[in-house]
């Protein structure tokens, strides 16, 4: 079944950029290394302290607390806030953090790492005094050596201080403070360097498939003689082949030597975003018969092209990359990562249809990469929203000339065996397309990227995609990359012959979710340009597909261009989620944004259902809005379906008629006069009934419906449940435009994470035990204690029945 060739490699080392990616949570064990969750037990100040560093500091009066960690969600919003609402209108400042720790005696002889995964920004460690760097990027990840500076058997103390208090320093909300997952990393002195390993597929048929792996082994022992070994897994843990290499002696004299080793899989299970079929490389380094290290890399096996004329396929056949745009934040739980609730985020998006993420506009956290391959998505890997040039007076262009060799590095050494990143993307918006440094400055970064890895293209997103566009004329990147101008796209090989397209960043349509404006059926642009202060009350915006700003265009518009053409090999629609920050169209009161599919707490937008019956092949009847009206007022009532021929619409039981889409519809529409009672629609295919719809006029609120999206939970403090809470008229409808203030109470073994809505302009904080409905709606995100047991969360409101339920924390 296999064949097996290794060579074995010597090369320099080239200071590998020190940084790490682990593929599951909590703490693990494997022969030969140590990573150890080390998200417990910190100490945090906000506020500057002199001397924090210095272990003699005392820090007792700090508080107590456990990573990941995100100060500025649990401040004030407030316009005054130097972030500004376009940053989420949340405090900044500096924030020291630290832990005391213990190591082991019997480590002494051992490499001992601290992997920080992300801290924003501008980050100084520590350890027992002793400075071990600075990184300025807020979103890349790294690792330092404490080995010489670390008392065995002893005490040792990491001071990590964070410095966001210089600002606005980002366009949208970054969080501050160490808020990915830290990791302490304990290896013998003869171990796989940092994110040492690099698998390619490459001849990848149904039939068989090469699976190349690098192995780079650093050797910080004076003599040594080992062997290194890989051995391929499939899913159900079977080995598939196995290999390993001798270095010689000579090798062993460089700090990093490097092995390769080509296996060939018969009948191999390709990745794709359906069937998103993982193996896994176990590589050992052994010295005799003893396993000093051991290394796991996730290997997806599949093959992806992106072609002038015919735009993506993947395993040989074509598809187009159905992505959405998200920043990093997880709503009301601000920046601080969870892996259930990035994963929540993902199956919302999975189930609309979605196949794609683009990382806007930087490196991500590892775990939504290592989701990304579990779930099927394909993801452009962003490295900058800025180069050179400033877009936010104190953003990363004060950093990107000393720093953007190294981060670029270290993102693709990080990234590059995740089989779900198939594109790289070098810039967002640089505003240097315009400007001939982007004649310089595009090759250098494509030439960093093909130094570490030449498997996938490299793209920029470019908001001025003309001739002028210096990324482009410069002739670096592989996959010329749109910013809006879906009007242009028809005409993109007139423009650019020859070249493959993706529509790197499409639509920014404006949605509120819950309100609508009449008519329906004319699409208002605001602000009326990106330069003009918009002003309107309630800050709201109508939720049928029919805002947009100057830039952009209603998600209909684009997405009839993008399924027109072969060529156009995929879409990342702004955006999946809101988010915080950059309130388009309006600023404060507004504190969030208006760009998602999905509000801030959720809950999908109608126009979610649109992309849901045009990209999924599950049976799609939604209409709406909601039918409490004026009475004699008239009523745009939208329907977006699928799978069926018609769909007829009555009211209180008499037929308004039957309706279909023509041409490239893809909404059917009837302007009604209201009247209360009961609309139901009914979509049916050759005759029979598909689908049927009900809304019911709602009566006044009367109780409380809570549902949990997961009741049974894992123990431990990291997982979570999110309660949907509903507001309801004594006969169970939903009241739309109900925001009664609801209390929350928790009993057991969890706590409230965070409170939401989905409004972007409640000023209410999101780390408290109640929430006013927004629409009938408002969510509370329930988290495990250590302990395992059992948790009731009550939910009450004056004036309405009471509402609990129980779950259970394993
Ligand atoms: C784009 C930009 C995004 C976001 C979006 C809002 O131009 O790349 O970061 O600002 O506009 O429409």
């Amino acid at each position: 079944m296999i064949s097996l060739k290794l060579t074995a490699k010597a090369v320099k080392s080239y200071g590998l950029l020190l940084i790490t990616l682990f593929f599951c949570a909590g703490s693990f064990a494997q022969q030969g290394r140590q990573t150890v969750d080390f998200d417990k037990g910190w100490r945090f100040n906000l506020g500057d302290v002199p001397h924090a560093e210095n272990p003699a500091t005392s820090d007792t009066k700090w508080r107590s607390l456990s990573l990941p960690h995100d100060w500025s969600v649990e401040g004030k919003f407030s316009k005054d806030n130097p972030a500004t609402p376009e940053g989420g209108a949340l405090p900044g400042g500096i924030g020291w953090y630290r832990k005391t720790f213990t190591v082991p005696a019997s480590s002494k002889g051992k490499l001992v790492y601290i992997d920080f995964d992300g801290v924003y920004q501008k980050s100084d460690v520590w350890v027992n005094g002793h400075h071990l760097g600075f990184r300025p990027n807020g979103y890349i990840s790294f690792r330092y050596e404490l080995t010489p500076y670390l008392n065995f058997g002893g005490n040792n103390v990491i001071a990590v201080k964070v410095d966001n208090s210089v600002q606005p320093n980002s366009r949208w909300y970054s969080g501050s403070g160490i808020y990915r997952n830290v990791w302490l990393v304990t290896t013998s002195k003869v171990a796989i360097n940092h994110w040492g390993t690099y698998v390619t597929t490459t001849d990848v048929s149904e039939a068989s498939a090469k699976v190349n792996l690098k192995v780079q082994v650093k050797n910080a022992s004076a003599s040594s003689s080992v062997t290194v070994k890989t051995t391929l897994y499939d899913a159900a843990g079977k080995v598939i082949a196995a290999g390993g290499a001798i270095p010689s002696k000579d090798q062993l004299k460089d700090t990093v030597f490097e092995t390769e080793a080509t296996l060939t899989v018969k009948n191999p299970q390709l990745w794709s975003v359906d069937k998103p079929y993982l193996y896994k490389a176990v590589t050992q380094v052994l010295s005799g018969k003893t396993v000093i290290d051991t290394y796991t890399t996730p290997v997806g096996i599949r093959y992806f092209n992106f072609d002038v004329d015919k735009g993506f396929s993947l395993n040989g056949k074509a598809m187009k990359i159905l992505g959405v745009c998200d920043h990093h934040d997880l709503g009301s739980l601000g920046a601080a990562i969870n892996i259930r609730a990035l994963e929540r985020q993902l199956q919302i998006l999975k189930a609309m249809g979605c196949n794609g993420i683009r990382t806007s506009h930087n490196p991500p956290a590892p775990e939504l990469l290592d989701l990304c391959d579990k779930m099927g998505f394909i993801v452009m890997d962003e490295a900058f929203d800025t180069w050179e040039w400033a877009k936010a007076k104190y953003d990363y262009h004060l950093f990107f000339k000393e720093w953007h060799k190294r981060d670029l590095e270290d993102q693709i050494l990080r990234d590059r065996n995740h089989p779900s990143v198939m594109i790289w993307s070098i810039g967002n918006e640089i505003g240097q397309q315009s400007d001939t440094s982007a004649l310089r400055i595009a090759p250098q970064l494509t030439a960093i990227v093909h130094s570490l890895d030449k498997t996938r293209p490299i793209t920029s997103a470019n908001n001025n995609p003309d001739k002028n566009n210096k990324i482009i004329a410069s002739g670096a990147i592989d996959l010329v990359g749109y910013n809006y101008h879906e009007g242009e796209y028809a005409g993109f090989h007139d423009r650019y012959p020859g070249k493959k397209f993706i529509a790197t960043e499409t639509t920014s349509g404006l949605e509120t979710r819950g309100y609508y404006e009449m008519p329906s059926d004319s699409i208002r642009v605001w602000p009326e340009s990106w330069d003009k202060p918009f002003v309107r009350e309630g800050n709201n915006v109508s939720a049928y597909d029919n805002v947009r700003p100057p830039w952009g265009a209603t998600h209909e518009m684009t997405w009839k261009v993008m399924k027109k053409y072969d060529f156009l090999s995929g879409m990342f629609i702004w955006t999946g989620f809101d988010y915080l920050g950059e309130p388009t169209p309006y600023s404060w009161p507004s504190r969030s944004s208006y760009f998602g599919i999905v509000d801030l707490a959720g809950f999908p937008k109608d126009v979610y259902y649109m992309y849901q019956s045009e990209w999924t092949n599950k049976d799609v009847l939604h209409i709406f809005p909601h039918w409490n009206w004026t009475p004699g007022k008239m009523i745009d009532i939208w329907a977006y379906y699928n799978n069926a021929d018609e769909v007829e619409l009555f009211l209180n039981d008499k037929s308004l008629g039957i309706k279909k889409k023509t041409g490239d519809d893809l909404h059917i529409m009837w302007r009604v006069k209201y009247e209360p009672g009961t609309l139901k629609a009914v979509s049916r295919k050759n005759g029979k009934v598909v689908l049927t719809r009900l809304i019911h006029t709602a009566g006044e609120p009367a109780k409380i419906e809570l549902s949990a999206d997961r009741k049974l939970i894992k123990a431990g403090g990291k997982d979570m449940s999110f309660i949907t809470v509903r507001i309801l008229d004594k006969d169970g409808n939903v009241v739309p435009d109900a925001d009664n203030l609801v209390n929350f109470k928790i009993n057991g073994e969890a706590f409230i994470a965070s409170v939401d809505n989905g409004d972007p302009v409640s000023h209410d904080s999101f780390k408290v035990s109640y929430r006013k409905a927004f629409h009938g709606l408002a969510l509370a995100i329930v988290q495990t204690k250590e302990k395992a047991g059992s948790i009731t969360f009550t939910a009450t409101s004056k004036g309405l029945q009471n509402a609990s339920l129980v779950l259970t924390s394993k």
